[in-house]
């Protein structure tokens, strides 16, 4: 089956509870969703992916999945899903589910039974292991923080969690468990679902006999799961037996991996995933978690796109994307609030110019930035609470923690979508769950729907740039100007066709001269964030944040 569309699709990606309330309870649904579908399709969008929709206790809000084949009633219900899918087809656009198969909600009927006792069939759904001691099993920490172990009373045992203690880790030895997430995949899949964005999908198999991992301060044993001994083999089995039978495709999530593990996961005829969520490029201003800030490097922003560019080209394609719900907002991070529209859109086109499959999140259509809190009760996500616990172990005063969280907390990116300037930023007529950003009123779809210059109409643009320009989609991919901390400067190739992207993360003025071969005045100027008179000869001055497509042909 030649199922290569996935690599010409544009995915708008909803974070349900803060997308659009449309029953005026202040929590984002799929009332809000169906209303929104012409919204999504006008941007150019050709596929949905939903963040997790289904029953959850929202520990981990969605992430903790009690109930794999039903709705969360919070969001609607299967009638109102399966609407959403027709009409979403109907605009030409596919659907793909969010599939989180490591762990469930503890709150799972698997969990509930198999707590019960060891001879329940549903005990060796997860890790349950004897203590050592007074101890746990071994000495792994969980990703979030504290003990990957949590004891019960009840079984004098404990269950492995890599997330926090309501995400009990699911064992995919156990080949009961690989025929259950198969049938999930199935049950959507034959509603008409056309895919998954596989959640942490590299974490599935953990290391025999669960042995200690290197002490680290967070994630001690991540070494044993992060690429465990067979999550090829049971990817192999979820393509073979359900994925390769439909005409689908799968994303998945990939902590900690670098372009070489992708092109394990994603390269040759039998290859497990379509693409890969790598986060290489999304460590440009921190240390491995977006939590331990540092002043944002161009070079390794470049460099990070580059390898996963060069290192997947003809043999992988790449998932291209610059926010999700669990990063800040990006004009915050790699822009620049003060140049807020300029640098949105240049951030949008220097990353999908690229080879690859562009992903949205919602908001970043219209440069959402972060929000200021006063203080941390008013957050709301499980991560900043366990990295509060963290902080403060480590000696850190309120304040100071309040800042990091202000900066690099994912809450950052799920504030509701700002539709208008009326009240609640037109998100719900009720209280929102969680604080609007204040700035709703200059920033918000409708005043930019009016304007055409906006950060919006610029999505529209480059995204209809790119689906009429097989060079956007297929061209390969050559990097210039390496050495510049300031400009970002790459071409695209295909069949005498070419590109030349020109991007600045600067507020200064830079003199930039073409590549050789490249004349300027011979170009067309397709896409630009200022207004700009025809280009004479090979260089001109950059202005703040400007960024240039030239097209050849
Ligand atoms: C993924 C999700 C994240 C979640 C975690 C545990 O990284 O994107 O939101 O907290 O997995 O499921």
């Amino acid at each position: 089956m030649d199922n290569n569309w996935y690599k010409e699709l544009v995915v708008y990606q909803i974070w349900c509870r803060s997308f659009k309330d449309g029953d005026g309870d202040g929590i984002g649904d799929l009332h809000g969703v169906l209303e929104k579908l012409d919204y999504i399709q006008s941007l150019g969008a050709t596929a949905i992916w939903f963040s997790p929709i289904y029953p959850s206790p929202n520990a981990d809000y969605g992430y903790d999945i009690a109930d794999y084949k039903d709705i969360n009633p919070e969001y609607g219900d299967l009638k109102l899903f399966r609407k959403i899918l027709n009409e979403a087809h109907k605009r030409g656009m596919k659907v793909i589910m969010d599939l989180v198969v490591n762990h469930t909600s503890d709150e799972h009927q698997w969990f509930i039974e198999g707590k019960k006792s060891k001879d329940n069939p549903y005990h060796d759904y997860y890790f349950w292991r004897d203590g050592k001691g007074d101890n746990p099993p071994n000495n792994w920490l969980s990703t979030f923080e504290g003990g990957a172990w949590e004891y019960d009373e009840n079984l004098d045992q404990y269950y492995l969690h890599v997330f926090s203690k309501k995400q009990p880790d699911l064992n995919m030895d156990n080949p009961k468990v690989r025929e259950e997430v198969k049938d999930i995949m199935r049950f959507w899949l034959d509603m008409g679902v056309d895919g998954f964005r596989e959640d942490v999908i590299t974490f599935i198999s953990k290391a025999e006999g669960l042995p200690n991992g290197f002490p680290l301060p967070i994630a001690t044993g991540i070494e044993h799961y992060k690429k465990g001994p067979h999550v090829h083999e049971y990817l192999k089995e979820f393509r073979h037996d359900v994925i390769d039978k439909y005409d689908c495709f799968v994303v998945g999530e990939s902590p900690m991996s670098n372009s070489q593990d992708c092109l394990e996961f994603t390269a040759g005829d039998d290859h497990e995933l379509d693409m890969m969520i790598g986060f290489d490029h999304m460590e440009a201003d921190c240390f491995m978690t977006d939590t331990i800030h540092m002043p944002f490097s161009l070079k390794k922003l470049k460099k990070a796109f580059t390898h996963w560019q060069d290192d997947l080209a003809g043999k992988a394609w790449n998932c291209l994307y610059i926010e999700n719900h669990d990063h800040p907002r990006i004009v915050s991070r790699y822009g620049s609030e003060k140049y807020h529209d300029e640098s949105a859109k240049m951030l949008a086109t220097m990353c999908y110019m690229q080879s690859g499959t562009p992903f949205i999140y919602q908001g970043q259509e219209i440069g959402m930035t972060n929000i200021t809190l006063d203080s941390i009760d008013q957050f709301k996500d499980v991560v900043t609470f366990n990295n509060e616990r963290l902080f403060k172990k480590l000696g850190l005063s309120d304040q100071r923690y309040l800042k990091i969280a202000n900066k690099t907390s994912r809450e950052n990116a799920r504030t509701p979508v700002q539709w208008d300037s009326s009240e609640n930023a037109g998100f719900s007529t009720a209280e929102p769950w969680f604080n609007v950003n204040p700035n709703y009123t200059q920033i918000n779809v409708a005043s930019q729907e009016e304007d055409p210059n906006s950060v919006l109409n610029y999505y529209r643009k480059l995204i209809k740039f790119r689906q009429s320009h097989k060079v956007a989609i297929y061209g390969d991919y050559k990097e210039h100007l390496k050495n510049s901390s300031q400009l970002y400067v790459y071409e695209r190739n295909l069949d005498g066709e070419r590109l030349l992207v020109v991007s600045s993360f600067t507020d200064k003025s830079v003199k930039f001269t073409a590549p050789e071969g490249f004349d300027l005045s011979k170009g067309e100027l397709v896409l630009t964030n200022y207004t700009i008179s025809p280009t004479q000869g090979t260089s001109f001055v950059t202005r703040p944040y400007e960024t240039r497509v030239y097209y050849f042909k």
